[in-house]
């Protein structure tokens, strides 16, 4: 997994050209998605390798550069109610115990606080460093706990992402050798991505639900009177 972070952070020409090259991704995020909930003085991002989010305490299983904390988010290493906001994006496909990080994560928040949870619905096998599951809506509602109120849900990526991220692993999958492969995914990659913004139009419908890509919600913890 080191491999791959430090890979996307080389600053060598040989590196950049390759990273100018790559398709746009084959998505784009729900405009009606809610982003703006408040920050507090300290905020969790969870599963941040590779990234740094700014206003974040960013937290994940490996020591690579961005990374503040490395912990597993199964025992987080902090106080009760510290924190006035979370991110967990695209992380409780990858633990093993997803109810027990989200009631570790709901400890840590502070009364008040939101948390923002995004999983993946119909997307491919990814290992990061495992893959254990996929989420509907109903079934991540499921894991949240009493002391945890529901304000926001929705799909952040609609069907037309989960047709282009199937389609572009199948054809991978029917060349045997690596160079085709990053070759498919270059060409097709840039000749499909328009497709993308289909999805600005299907994610309106609540039929979205039955391909969707990614599903996000938001979480309060309910303050204790
Ligand atoms: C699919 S990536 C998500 C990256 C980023 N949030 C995004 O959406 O682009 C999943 C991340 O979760 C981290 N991760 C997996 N299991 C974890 C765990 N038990 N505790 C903390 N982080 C974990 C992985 O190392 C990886 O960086």
């Amino acid at each position: 997994m080191r491999e791959v972070y430090s890979k996307r952070h080389r600053r060598d020409w040989r590196s950049r050209l390759w990273r100018a090259l790559q398709p746009p991704p084959p998505y784009i995020h729900n405009p009606q998605e809610p982003l703006d909930f408040p920050l507090g003085r300290w905020n969790l991002y969870v599963g941040g390798a590779g990234a740094r989010p700014e206003g974040y305490v960013n937290l994940d299983l490996f020591a690579v550069p961005g990374v503040d904390i490395a912990a597993d988010a199964e025992r987080l290493p902090f106080p009760d109610g510290l924190f006035a906001r979370i991110e967990c994006d695209a992380v409780l496909e990858h633990v093993s115990n997803a109810e027990g990080v989200v009631a570790e994560l709901s400890r840590v928040l502070a009364p008040g606080g939101y948390m923002h949870v995004v999983t993946p619905f119909c997307h491919p096998f990814h290992q990061y460093p495992r893959d254990f599951r996929r989420f509907t809506l109903d079934g991540l509602k499921l894991l949240g706990g009493s002391d945890l109120e529901l304000v926001a849900e929705g799909w952040r990526t609609g069907p037309t992402a989960t047709l282009l991220v199937f389609f572009l692993e199948y054809v991978k999958l029917l060349l045997p050798w690596k160079l085709w492969r990053v070759a498919a995914h270059g060409i097709l990659g840039w000749l499909l991505f328009p497709l993308r913004y289909l999805d600005l139009l299907l994610l309106r419908s609540e039929n979205a639900r039955i391909l969707g890509n990614h599903c996000y919600l938001w979480w309060r913890k309910k303050q204790v009177i």
